[in-house]
């Protein structure tokens, strides 16, 4: 059993090397520093909160028409209600990803859900339709859903990143911190029962982790007090179809968890 720890110093049984965690620190904002005393242990890394990420905003709020109080960075999103929440997501331009995407890719499902489903980020069609997980991808998902008498209905369904990277490149740690605020609301708001990481990149942010996806699954964690399962991506057993088994193994203990609870 492991668990996350929101606060900035590592947390126990993190696993994340020192060049990543340092840049997720400074992407948020918060200066990495080493003691100066030579007694003292320089492979430890403390962390000092520096200014605040706040997006440059303010000549597009006039294009987007967007409320001033509303403007990313102006608002806590700790705070937010589902209405709320979702127009911070779509004026939102903390990241580079605003440039290129069609729209933000929100959510699906149902918001009273007790599964939460987590991807990686909206592909090319999932950024035309504006929903998340409806391409093929989507497809093997909802046939995994219901191969445990779950649909669209019944689950919660968003991704770490609620904007498409171009080509479909893996996201950059910055975009992943700068889209943190918004799962973290998003999964406080729903208060799931359990939360399913599909895939390396869910898995590895939500757990502070870099351990490979196979050793992830079959354990329960918590996040931030909600059990939380891994399993495989339905993108990477299109390609490799047969870790379906597997994928099967970790979907029987989601059904048997929330069986149980
Ligand atoms: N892959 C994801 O991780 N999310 C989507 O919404 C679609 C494909």
């Amino acid at each position: 059993m492991s668990s996350r720890d929101s606060s900035i110093a590592k947390p126990q049984g993190c696993t994340l090397d020192e060049t990543t965690r340092v840049e997720y620190l400074q992407a948020m904002g918060i200066q990495p520093w080493y003691s100066r005393h030579e007694s003292d242990d320089l492979t430890e890394t403390h962390a000092q909160v520096a200014e605040p990420v706040v997006a440059e905003v303010s000549e597009s709020a006039e294009v987007l028409k967007i409320e001033p109080d509303l403007l990313p960075g102006k608002i806590d999103i700790s705070t937010c209600d589902w209405p709320t929440l979702e127009q911070q997501v779509s004026h939102c331009q903390l990241c580079e990803l605003h440039q290129t995407r069609t729209q933000t890719v929100f959510d699906v499902g149902n918001r009273n859900a007790d599964l939460m489903l987590i991807g990686e980020a909206p592909g090319e069609e999932e950024d035309i339709k504006g929903d998340p997980f409806v391409g093929s991808a989507g497809h093997l998902l909802d046939a995994m859903m219901q191969a445990i008498g779950l649909d669209r209905q019944n689950v919660y369904i968003t991704n770490v990143l609620k904007c498409h990277p171009p080509a479909n490149r893996k996201p950059h740690t910055s975009e992943i911190v700068c889209c943190d605020p918004y799962l973290q609301q998003q999964i406080k708001l729903v208060q799931p029962k359990l939360i399913l990481a599909l895939g390396r990149v869910a898995a590895h942010h939500l757990l502070l982790t870099q351990d490979k996806l196979g050793s992830l699954r079959q354990k329960q964690y918590t996040y931030n007090g909600i059990p939380l399962y891994v399993s495989y991506h339905p993108a990477y057993l299109l390609r490799k179809p047969i870790e379906k088994r597997k994928s099967w193994q970790d979907l029987l203990e989601v059904r048997r968890f929330l069986n149980n609870n």
